[in-house]
């Protein structure tokens, strides 16, 4: 006991000198560092003046609304299905998320609406949502996925439940990927939940390997293909984390039919979405031998910010039982759980030394986590010696957090 509390003393002395230290740093954001987004400026100018496709299209012009036929076969082999399922969209897969949903609303009108939100995931899943006043039931995310029993009970037990929010590859926060047999029971689900029911396939990290041998993630739509639900689902990614975060591609694959009824909605609204920026991705990108390659820059980029941190949290926080995390092989997080309860003051212990972390809850639908332990760090953005001092910082609050706690 005499031990922890002068481990505890000498903790809070570190803590109050980071705090007059008055230092700015920041582990929020899951964005591509500079020096990731370096490695695309060659997409600038690459067309070269040369606008036309094949087939005599002006991607200057007007038209397409489902994308030009090149970019939606770079989409279909990015995405896992065939480009007559693709649809290449503008700059976000997230506002062609949005749009699907309130594309879907009026198929759902008359009833409550309720979404299936395995936890933890992505807050801005949650936002769309809320916005649409669509009430999320959590379901937990094991390693291998969802808990598809929990599923299956849930959506044959309540017609209300129209879909579902699954991040099936290097998932946001906690990296794990789907394996073949969850894979192939999402398929199975549409037949238990209904025509109207949707599988949200956020594929927002598919080609984000932090090793050489990145996990494989069977195609849904084959899965679906074979089954014969893929009305029910609708697959999603984009080149933001590929060349440009702010000004990439997105991609959407549904079956053609539903692809069509989606097209027909959109038309309302828009004419084409930007034909000169897919025909840059396509002659920057080619293919997905092409992006395996340029992905591989980047990993060479961020691995040794995600080892940093990864080290320090092994070398100052393993065997306490403090925390446990995950050591991811993909995607753009690492997520770490404290001791039940501890999870909001230490990210204010945090903000106080002067590191900003995600806020606590934003892992969980209307920000609530109910055992309030999720801390999501984001290793990209910072350089390296950034990373080192915010985690300098970071690391000694969860020990006090949980010393406090423990002592007082
Ligand atoms: C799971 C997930 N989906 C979607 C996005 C955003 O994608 P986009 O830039 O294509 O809108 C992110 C970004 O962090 C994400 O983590």
């Amino acid at each position: 006991m005499t031990d922890l509390r002068a481990r505890q003393s000498e903790l809070q002395d570190l803590f109050d000198t980071y705090v007059d230290a008055g230092l700015r740093l920041d582990l929020t954001r899951g964005k591509p560092a500079a020096e990731q987004l370096d490695l695309s400026n060659d997409l600038d100018g690459i067309l070269e003046g040369f606008y036309l496709l094949q087939g005599g299209t002006d991607v200057r012009n007007y038209g397409g609304i489902l994308g030009i036929p090149e970019a939606r076969q770079l989409g279909a082999e990015f995405i896992g299905a065939t480009s007559e399922q693709v649809m290449v969209g503008g700059n976000s897969s997230l506002n062609l998320m949005y749009q699907y949903v309130e594309h879907m609303m009026p198929h759902w009108r008359g009833e409550p609406v309720k979404f299936l939100c395995p936890v933890p995931g992505y807050d801005r899943h949650f936002t769309i949502c809320e916005h649409f006043d669509i009430e999320m039931i959590t379901v937990p995310l094991n390693d291998d996925g969802p808990d598809m029993q929990q599923v299956k009970e849930l959506v044959s037990q309540d017609a209300a439940i129209k879909g579902i929010w699954c991040v099936p590859k290097y998932s946001n926060p906690t990296g794990n990927t789907y394996s073949k047999e969850i894979v192939e029971q999402f398929a199975e689900i549409p037949k238990v939940a209904g025509d109207n029911f949707r599988v949200f396939w956020d594929n927002a990290y598919a080609v984000h390997d932090l090793v050489e041998q990145g996990d494989e993630l069977p195609s849904l739509m084959t899965a679906a293909g074979k089954a014969g639900t893929t009305d029910s689902v609708v697959m999603l990614g984009s080149t933001s984390k590929v060349t440009f975060a702010g000004a990439g591609i997105s991609f959407l694959a549904t079956s053609t039919s539903q692809l069509a009824a989606f097209e027909k909605f959109l038309s309302n609204q828009m004419i084409g979405f930007d034909k000169v920026n897919q025909l840059r991705h396509v002659r920057f990108l080619k293919d997905s031998d092409g992006i395996k390659a340029h992905m591989a820059k980047h990993r060479d980029i961020i691995k040794p910010k995600f080892e940093l941190v990864l080290n320090m949290l092994e070398k100052h926080l393993a065997g306490k039982n403090m925390a446990s995390w995950n050591s991811p092989r993909g995607g753009y997080f690492i997520s770490l759980d404290t001791r039940p309860g501890l999870a909001t003051t230490i990210i204010s212990m945090a903000a106080d030394a002067g590191v900003k972390l995600t806020p606590a809850g934003a892992t969980f639908p209307y920000g609530k986590d109910p055992e309030n332990k999720n801390i999501r760090l984001a290793p990209t953005f910072p350089e390296l010696a950034e990373l080192e001092s915010a985690m300098d910082v970071f690391v000694p609050c969860v020990e006090l957090a949980s010393l406090n706690a423990e002592l007082d």
